[in-house]
């Protein structure tokens, strides 16, 4: 089968649900403008202590495979736990922002990762100072905090407080502090100029119809395991397969996913059109109407 993987060729022994647990688990396919932020994640991990570290905002639409990325950047660079388990160094360490600018629900998120117990009774200021005694002590290499737009839920004094948090953290710890969100979050960082200048973009763009989306869709095709070639390149089912997904990697996935499903259950054993047209998926852009119809 020289139109799948080795993987994807080995699971078409298996059982047909087998075949389709197998589409639902997570791939990681690399593409351009992932890799150029991953070759950028990579420089800040390589850029040398000092005061005022370069920060990097990723942003890109909801779906688009920010977060993803940022896994796949945690997998190459995993906390080496000593002996007790308790992490000696943690070169990438992933938070997710409280759902409003709220410096407490931060450090409690970070305390929460490390392990460490979150005592109610402390003061902001203690946490603030925990949080940085432990993380000076596990050779921190960057602080990717995702979600960031959740800065935007909340009154502008508490989004400037907690700008002034991300940037105190930076200089206390001498780290890059990576953002990660969508576009809302260019304008959340926009409220504080000083911190929007410490931040350069990284744009995580939507899918057009290029040689870039023909080569995604070739990748996609390889590993989803159907025993005739779907031709995913071609000109008119790539047109269609972004017109359904709204151009975004999430939606293109689940929609492939959906239709290979469609295809292995109906024995048809590859994408096409009629696949793409009866597996069941909803255009994001037709689910607000058809949800206003119940
Ligand atoms: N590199 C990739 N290879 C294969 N599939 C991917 C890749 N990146 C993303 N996806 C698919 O897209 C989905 C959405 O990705 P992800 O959760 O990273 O989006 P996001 O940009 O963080 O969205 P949100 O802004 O809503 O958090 C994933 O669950 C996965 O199915
Ligand atoms: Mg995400």
């Amino acid at each position: 089968m020289n139109h799948l993987s080795e993987v994807a060729s080995q699971i078409l022994n298996t059982s047909n649900e087998e075949r389709i647990a197998h589409i639902l688990k997570h791939k990681w396919i690399g593409y351009p403008s992932a890799q150029r932020i991953l070759d950028q994640l990579e420089d800040l991990l390589l850029h040398p202590k000092q005061s005022r570290m370069p920060n990097l905002l990723i942003t890109g639409e909801t779906n688009n495979g920010k977060t993803l990325l940022i896994e796949r950047f945690r997998q190459l660079h995993p906390a080496d736990p000593n002996l007790d388990g308790v992490a000696v160094r943690i070169p990438v360490l992933y938070v997710q922002s409280p759902p409003s600018p709220d410096e407490r629900g931060l450090y409690n998120n970070i305390l929460a990762l490390l392990f460490r117990s979150l005592k109610a009774s402390e003061s902001t200021d203690q946490k603030r100072q925990r949080v940085i005694t432990i993380l000076q002590q596990v050779n921190l290499g960057v602080i990717v905090i995702d979600e960031i737009q959740h800065l935007l839920a909340g009154p502008s004094l508490k989004q400037r407080n907690f700008l002034n948090v991300i940037k105190y953290l930076g200089n206390e710890l001498n780290v890059p502090i990576v953002g990660v969100g969508t576009a809302d979050a260019i304008r959340a960082l926009q409220v504080d100029p000083q911190v929007q200048n410490r931040f350069m973009p990284a744009v995580l763009p939507k899918w057009e119809l290029n040689t870039d989306l023909a080569r995604l869709l070739a990748s996609f095709e390889k590993i989803i395991p159907l025993r005739n070639p779907s031709m995913l390149t071609e000109k008119e089912i790539a047109t269609k397969l972004l017109y359904m997904s709204g151009g975004t990697i999430g939606e293109l996935s689940q929609l492939l996913n959906r239709a290979a499903i469609w295809a292995i259950r109906n024995n048809k054993e590859k994408i096409d059109m009629l696949a793409l047209d009866k597996c069941g998926y909803v255009r994001p852009a037709d689910r607000k109407s058809a949800v206003s119809r119940i």
